[in-house]
């Protein structure tokens, strides 16, 4: 085998912590988690997966793109859900200019390379259901939202605890093992997936000035000062289990 689960975690490593490592995420590690910029961000993922899993359903029948296509991890009725209650009957926002070079992009490759589609689904679903996790309680806790509402995206109906996401993390990665790719291909899914954290850190990069601007440039800059470990730098054995907020030590 190609062996394509390890090379994405390997091949993307400095990426996740590239992207932990955005000031979005370190306030939102910290629990400032601003309703508005929040909120925004689900719009933008709203298009972002809206354009995923079109493109992945219209070429269900495409050997590598089939094969990655799960039920249980479809968000766009999930972010609807959540769009629904922070905007009411309000338009959701636009898309940020990041967020719309990221939906041109899912398009893009659909079009003329179908295959890297694969990159964009493991980072947004591998993503989702591991460090998504901890991202869920912290919001949770910061909006004091009210039961069952607000974070439908972060939630997997079909994967309710942690033992189900994590046997199905590795359903995940078998499949991406066994996909029917050569080696050309893996390094152009490594390329990409590389590419799909960068639109992501661009993409909370747009909603960094609101954050600070919410809670004052001192704060902000005390927040994001700190350099935060990778949690993909540890291996996956090695994790005591998973979605524990990073920059916290573990206990066992
Ligand atoms: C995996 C945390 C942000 C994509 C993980 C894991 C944790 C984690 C704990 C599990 C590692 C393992 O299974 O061994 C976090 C935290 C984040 C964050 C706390 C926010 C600050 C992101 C972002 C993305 C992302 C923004 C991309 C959009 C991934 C992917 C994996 C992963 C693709 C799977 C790695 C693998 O192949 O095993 N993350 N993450 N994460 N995360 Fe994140």
């Amino acid at each position: 085998s190609h062996h394509l689960a390890e090379r994405l975690r390997e091949g993307t490593r400095q990426s996740h912590t590239a992207a932990e490592n955005t000031a979005f995420m370190k306030c939102f590690l910290k629990g400032i988690v601003e309703r508005d910029p929040f909120r925004k961000l689900l719009a933008n993922l709203f298009e972002v997966y809206q354009a995923l899993e079109t493109e992945m359903q219209r070429h269900k029948d495409h050997p590598v793109v089939g094969a990655m296509i799960f039920p249980d991890l479809l968000r766009v009725s999930a972010l609807a859900q959540d769009l629904a209650y922070y905007y009411g009957s309000d338009e959701p926002a636009r898309p940020l200019p990041a967020g719309q070079v990221y939906v041109d992009r899912i398009h893009e490759v659909a079009d003329k390379a179908p295959e890297l589609l694969v990159a964009h689904a493991y980072t947004r679903y591998m993503g989702d259901l591991s460090g998504g996790q901890a991202l869920r309680a912290i919001a949770r806790t910061a909006m004091n939202l009210p039961a069952d509402q607000g974070t439908a995206f972060h939630e997997f109906t079909q994967l309710p605890t942690p033992e189900a996401r994590r046997a199905f993390k590795a359903q995940y990665r078998n499949a991406l093992d066994a996909l029917p790719i050569d080696e050309e291909t893996v390094q152009r899914i490594i390329d990409e997936a590389n590419y799909a954290f960068q639109l992501n850190r661009d993409l909370v990069h747009d909603l960094e000035d609101e954050v600070k601007a919410a809670i004052g440039e001192h704060v902000f800059d005390l927040l994001t000062r700190q350099t935060i470990p990778g949690a993909t730098e540890r291996s996956p054995q090695a994790l005591p289990h998973e979605g524990h907020p990073v920059g916290i030590p573990e206990h066992s």
